[in-house]
């Protein structure tokens, strides 16, 4: 019985990290803002870059989601708008809980 409450809460806590309880929504915004990402993006809908729900569709149940935006936001990789390629803006934060706070956050939309 021991190890069925113990598998019982491990699904408990697993459940409760996929409800992303401990995402600072404002916090992430706000990051966004600071760092113009705004300009080519919006919640939901397209701009020059795809809506962030989009994004989170994208990578939904994917081992390496936040392992692949994390690079994408902090690494500059080239990416083309309309035909120019251009190096994509990075996030305005050095701070890993911050960006974490950020990634989670697209994945929760
Ligand atoms: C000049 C316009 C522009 C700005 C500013 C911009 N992005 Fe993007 N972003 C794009 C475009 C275009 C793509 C699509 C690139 C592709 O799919 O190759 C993209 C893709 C993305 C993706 C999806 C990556 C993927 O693997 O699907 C994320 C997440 C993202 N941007 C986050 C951000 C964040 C965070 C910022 C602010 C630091 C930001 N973007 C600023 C244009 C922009």
């Amino acid at each position: 019985m021991k190890i069925l409450a113990s598998l019982t809460l491990a699904a408990g806590l697993m459940a409760a990290s996929f409800a992303n309880a401990a995402v600072d929504a404002d916090a992430a915004q706000a990051l966004l803002k600071k760092s113009d990402c705004f300009k080519c993006h919006a919640i939901d809908k397209k701009k020059d870059g795809p809506a962030f729900k989009e994004t989170s569709k994208k990578y939904k149940g994917k081992a390496d989601a936040e392992d692949k935006l994390t690079k994408h936001i902090t690494l500059e990789p080239t990416i083309e708008i309309e035909g120019k390629k251009e190096k994509h803006k990075a996030i305005k934060s050095t701070d890993a809980a911050e960006i974490k706070n950020v990634v989670q956050w697209i994945m929760s939309l």
